[in-house]
């Protein structure tokens, strides 16, 4: 088999008997299976069987009870099932229009690329299906913004946030990816430096059903440029840095509706850290979650540490300014540092440590992968 065609569905029943019609007439003559990997609540599964059983070409079906990881999780999945080793990632809603994918496999054919991206921003393609002003400006911006924070991996690409490519799945090394949010192929190609060939594509207008994509992808999108860009410790520093800001705010606000300052102080405090948690939970964290045991003991153990460091913290800093003599506020900041150092790494560590070894943890050279799979774009 030499091609392996990946679509993630969420709730797209609608689409799915176009889809591999079109892809059929497309591709006459290929040797290909398609893959759709779902984790629908609907009854698009059962709509997904019944075409496969009556299509000419192979298609295949993996429901996720237990979706991992959204999107970009259904398509790492796609990738370990795949029986062929390049790949092509596309929607499930025809706003990818399967005729493109002959082009995408001419351009891999010549041999000297990993992965083939189907640009909407390259001269030819267009963004025409993209829902609004709005949806175009924010699509625009945020491709400036990724492709300045990643110079070099994201050169030969104008549109990082597609999701319609071919890849060899041999160049990538799966289990070093983090499935979150919509953009899993930002998460290749920041990751290691792939050798990138683009093809043009019209954008179209959705077939069938609603988009899945919301402001929340969008905080993911973000949290997913920070930890790729600087590491998993700059977006646990945005986090606390946000939670530092909602603390004051909070204590200002009970002041000024008349509370002394110790109980708002404690009450901005308690807030925060749940705050905190849940944003470590949803944003920083959401890739290790699943494998770390249950939400509540790791509640418990992030809302103990907090509150004992916070008290650790305050009864130093006498030590500090009186014992060994440094000013008031510098004796803050070193208690401050040395508490977010700490609280990193007992997160990091103990909270999110991994109750099961993942499944999957065998990968191909694991040497070479290790050294080239670095988060800076050097
Ligand atoms: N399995 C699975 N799980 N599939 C999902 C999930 C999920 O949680 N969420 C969305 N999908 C599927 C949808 O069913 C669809 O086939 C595809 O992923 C894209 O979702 P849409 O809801 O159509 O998103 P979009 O059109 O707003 O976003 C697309 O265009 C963006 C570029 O503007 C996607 O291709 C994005 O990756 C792309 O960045
Ligand atoms: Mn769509």
């Amino acid at each position: 088999m030499e091609l392996s065609i990946i679509v993630p569905t969420f709730n797209e029943g609608g689409n799915v008997a176009e889809l591999v019609r079109r892809i059929g007439s497309s591709l006459d003559g290929e040797d290909f299976e398609i893959v759709f990997v779902d984790d629908s609540t609907d009854d698009t599964p059962s709509i997904i069987t019944s075409v496969a059983a009556s299509a000419q070409v192979p298609v295949r079906l993996i429901h996720r009870d237990a979706p991992d990881g959204g999107l970009s999780g259904a398509v790492l999945e796609g990738f370990r099932s795949a029986q062929a080793r390049w790949c092509l990632v596309m929607d499930g809603d025809l706003q990818h229009p399967p005729e493109d994918i002959p082009r995408m496999l001419e351009r891999a054919r010549r041999g000297d690329v990993d992965v083939v991206v189907a640009s909407r921003y390259v001269a030819g393609g267009t963004a025409g299906g993209l829902a609004g002003a709005t949806r175009t400006a924010v699509s625009r911006t945020s491709t400036v913004l990724t492709k300045a924070m990643f110079p070099r991996k994201l050169h030969g690409c104008t549109d990082p946030m597609t999701g319609f490519f071919l890849v060899d799945r041999d160049s990538i090394d799966i289990e070093s990816l983090h499935p979150r949010g919509f953009k899993i192929l930002l998460e290749i190609l920041a990751r290691r430096q792939m050798r990138i060939g683009e093809v043009p594509f019209a954008f179209a207008t959705r077939y069938a059903g609603e988009s899945k994509a919301s402001f929340t992808q969008g905080i993911r999108f973000l949290t997913q440029l920070a930890m790729l860009r600087f590491g998993r410790m700059s977006a646990f520093a945005l986090v606390g840095g946000v939670g530092a800001i909602a603390n004051l705010v909070i204590m200002w606000g009970l002041i000024r509706l008349g509370m002394e300052y110790l109980p708002a102080a404690i009450i901005a405090s308690e807030v925060t850290i749940i705050g905190n948690f849940l944003l470590l939970e949803y944003l920083v964290f959401s890739d290790m979650r699943a494998d770390s045991g249950l939400m509540r003991t790791r509640f418990i153990k992030s809302f103990v540490f907090n509150n004992v460091e916070a008290v650790v913290r305050i009864s130093v800093l006498p030590l500090l300014v009186q014992g060994a003599h440094i000013p008031s506020v510098l004796a803050a900041a070193i208690t401050l540092a040395a508490a977010f150092v700490v609280r990193f790494v007992y997160h990091a560590l103990w909270v999110y440590a991994p109750k099961r070894v993942a499944a999957a943890a065998v990968t191909r050279e694991p040497a070479v992968i290790t050294a080239a799979s670095r988060t800076l774009d050097s």
